[in-house]
Order: structure tokens, then sequence, then C-alpha cells
């Protein structure tokens, strides 16, 4: 018979039995169930709604069960639809009467609310782990590549000079923006709603916040029928999860452009490409192209769960069961595709000549060439409009603008004189732009340090967090 068979005179259709269950995708949060449940035991004998005996046979009870979960001794079964009825039922299977007084003052609507908290606030540090390796490999190589001359882009038109540091450190900062995401997201996250009940409390004298700080949380939440209904947390993740994936995925497009014949800017180590089954020549960068396509699914999962969402009464409905298969697919995913561009990017090999080479054509210097007249006095508009004339002569004759003589430069501006060569340098036109956030070596050397402290700070963070946290959360 099911928990909660008393009100039923008949069996559950074999197809609802199925339908309804959530066991296989929700077996995966046994252990903060497992948690929570102790929290909660913990905490109505400590209020003298359970007695002591019956606590001490629920923990040991729970600390087998988990146990033989992790040793995979146990089946679950849809039987009992859920992850929380499985542990139930199989606390009473063992342990007998103390079994059936654990859910005293509790619902599966707080317990499914606290599980997927506890769960995802777990799997938020190992993400943030994760991004802060990929902003170590993006140091490590920036460091090598601070001289390093790449024309940057603009419209995918090439536009002014950079280094492929500087560009490097582009996506270190925006990583930087998602690690400060999820730790905000995990911020608002971290509180308790254990103890909401049903949806509206409970009468009997519990302390909300005694379960709060067992299981690691700031405090409970404040609005029962708030605590079991709300999954902005799983949103904002998902949300905080589509950004980075964003990113990712911009990421992953200029390494498939950089590794392209056109570009040749790089290649990607052969551990990390992939061949074609036909063409014997090819070496596919496959790792960023999957890493671009799966943002589109972590951008499916985010969108699903809003819809999801969308319109539904106070408080809990069934609907909301279907939070769990979008948030653990985006969780997994991340978690997949982070490690594998961690270690494409790390083993890629840079080639600078080639990206010299293509910063050489394109007229980056051009900018460069009418900042020359500007400090020589002319008003910026009109040395711009005298270098535009001057790239129009050159691409009419095939040459660049530092191949034109110093006679054809005054053909257009008296202003110009031998000094111009110098300046028209790529080299130089980078090494000058030096202003606050620029590619010169020396604001690339603040950046990457910036970047570095950063990581050393919030690798200190996380690791607090997964200290103190963890351990109560996995043992009560
Ligand atoms: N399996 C359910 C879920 O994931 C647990 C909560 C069920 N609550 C209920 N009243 N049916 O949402």
């Amino acid at each position: 018979m099911k928990l909660w068979g008393g009100r039923f005179r008949k069996e559950t259709d074999s197809l609802v039995n199925d339908f309804n269950a959530s066991i296989h995708f929700d077996g995966r949060l046994y252990r903060e169930d497992i948690a929570g449940s102790m929290a909660h035991a913990r905490m109505l004998s400590d209020c003298g709604v359970i007695s002591p005996e019956d606590r001490d046979a629920i923990l040991a009870g729970l600390e087998g069960i988990l146990s033989d979960i992790d040793a995979g001794k146990v089946e679950f079964t849809a039987d009992n639809e859920d992850v929380h009825m499985n542990v139930e039922a199989l606390l009473t299977e063992r342990i007998g009467e103390a079994g059936k007084r654990l859910h005293t003052a509790r619902s599966r609507n707080d317990q499914v609310a606290v599980d997927l908290r506890l769960y995802l606030r777990g799997e938020i540090e190992e993400l943030i782990g994760q991004v802060l390796d990929l902003q170590q490999a993006i140091a490590d190589q920036a460091r090598r590549h601070r001289e390093t001359v790449m024309p940057g882009y603009t419209h995918l038109q090439r536009a002014q000079p950079v280094s492929f540091a500087h560009h490097l450190l582009a996506y270190g900062e925006m990583l930087g923006r998602d690690v400060t995401r999820l730790t905000d997201c995990k911020k608002r996250m971290n509180r308790c709603p254990l103890g909401s009940g049903a949806l509206a409390g409970t009468t009997y004298p519990i302390d909300r916040r005694e379960t709060a700080r067992l299981l690691g949380f700031d405090g409970p939440c404040s609005n029962s029928l708030d605590a079991v209904s709300d999954r902005d947390y799983a949103i904002e993740l998902l949300g905080a999860l589509s950004i980075l994936m964003m990113h990712l995925s911009r990421f992953a497009e200029e390494v498939i452009l950089w590794c392209s014949w056109e570009f040749k800017f790089v290649e990607l180590d052969d551990a990390y490409s992939t061949g074609s089954s036909i063409m014997p020549q090819k070496k596919n960068p496959d790792v960023a192209e999957l890493v671009r396509g799966k943002t589109g699914r972590v951008y499916g999962d985010l969108m699903g769960l809003l819809t999801t969402m969308k319109g539904l009464p106070l408080a809990y409905n069934k609907d909301m069961q279907e939070d769990k298969e979008p948030v653990f697919d985006a969780v997994d995913t991340v978690k997949m595709c982070l490690p594998v561009f961690t270690g494409m990017l790390s083993t890629l090999r840079v080639l600078p000549a080639s990206m010299r080479r293509a910063a050489g054509g394109g007229f980056i210097n051009a900018t460069d060439c009418a900042d020359y007249l500007t400090r020589k006095g002319l008003p910026f508009r009109d040395a711009y409009t005298a270098v535009g004339n001057l790239v129009y002569y050159c691409t009419q004759k095939g040459k660049l603008l530092e191949e034109l003589s110093l006679e054809e430069l005054q053909a257009v501006s008296p202003l110009f004189e031998e000094d111009v060569y110098e300046s028209l340098n790529l080299e130089r036109c980078m090494g000058q732009r030096k202003s606050f956030g620029g590619p010169a070596p020396e604001e690339t050397a603040r950046q990457l340090q910036e970047l570095e402290q950063f990581i050393q700070e919030h690798r200190g963070k996380n690791a607090q967090i997964i200290g103190g946290v963890r351990t109560e959360e996995r043992h009560g």
C-alpha cells in the first residue's frame, strides 16, 4: 500500500503509477534527503516532539540507509514514487515504529524544496571550482602571450592591434562575472524551507532556526507558502548557467575560427580534436563545437523551467516535479563542458607568426596613423579623412600604409614626417595602447595580476564553504 493509501480504496493504475513517479530522476537527491531528515529528527527531539530514543533510532537507521545506497545495495522503486517516500519506506521497514514518526511536522513539499536547495548549493560550489580552473588556464596562456600581436576584430573585420593575452583576458573577465553570479545565486538560495510543511507551517512547537543551522543555511525561509512554491533559485541558477554557456560558446566559436585554415592562429592538441571518417586530412574542433551546441540545450532548460512555473497558483503543484530534470541536465551539461574546455585551452598551441601575419594586413594601424596626424595638430576628424584617403590609395596600389613613401604620404598631409614609420609599427601600435584596460603589455600584466588574485580569493571562499557545510549536510 502507498504511504498515502489510507484515503483510497483502489490500487493506482499502473500507468499512473509510472507517470506520477519521479524516483528515476530524483533518486540522485538521496544524500540531501537523508541529511534533511536527520536535521529534522534532531530538531523534533530537541523540541520534545519525538523522544530521544526515537531520534537515535531514526538517525542510526538513516545512517545505515545512506551507506547502503552509497554502496549500491538499495534498489528504489516507482511504487514508492519519489526519493522521499523511498527513503521513508525503507526506514520504517528497518526500524519500525520510530520510522513512522519522522514525517511529523513535515511534508514532501518542504522536503523536496530543502533537498533541491542543498543539492544545488553543492553543485554550485563544484561549478565555481571548475570556472576558476578555466580562468587559471586563461591566465597561464595569457602570461605567455602578452607580446603576441594579433588583429582585434569588429564585425569580424580586422580593426586594431591587440595581444593574444588581451583577447584571452576578456574571457577571464566574463568568467569572473559568472563566478560572482553563481556566488550570489548560492547566497540567495541558502535559506531553509524545512518546517514550512505542506504550505501552512505546523501546529507543533518546532524550531526552524535549528534545522536551518544544522543544514548550513543562513536561516529559514520567512513565509511558508513561498518556501514550498519558490523555484526562483533553480531558475536563477539556470540563468547564470545560460550566461556562462553563452560566454563559453563565444569562446568556442573563436577557437573554431582560429584553428580553421583561413586563420590558423592556433592548433588544437591531438587529444582535444577528432578526425573524419572519410577525409584523411581532417582535424576537427569537435570539443569547441559541442560546447557551442550544448549552449542551446542549457538555454532550453532555462526556458523549459520558466514555462513550467509560469502562472502556477500558490503553493505546491505537481507541475513543479518537472523542475528537476532541466536543472540536473543543465548542471550536468555545464559540468561536462567546463573541464573539457579547460583541457582544450591549456593544450592548444598558439601560432604567433600567423597572428602577426594577419595583423600585418587589413590596415589595423590606420587609427594609429590618424592619431599620429592628430598629435601633429590636425583635428582628429580631418586626420581620419586623410588616412581614409590613404587607405583607399593603398588598396589601389596594393600597398600597406607603412610601405608608402614619405612623398606619397605628404601628398595627403604635409604633417607626415620620417617618424611616422615608427608610429605605424604594429608592436608599437599595440604597446602604446596603455590606457586602462588596453592591450599594452604593462596593462595586460595588471589585468593578469587581477585575474590571478580573483582566482585565489574565490578558491579560498569556495573551499571554506565546502569544508564547513558539506560535512554537516552529508552527516546531519
Ligand atoms: N516528487 C515530488 C516533487 O518532486 C515531491 C513533492 C510531492 N508533493 C506532493 N504533494 N505530491 O515535486
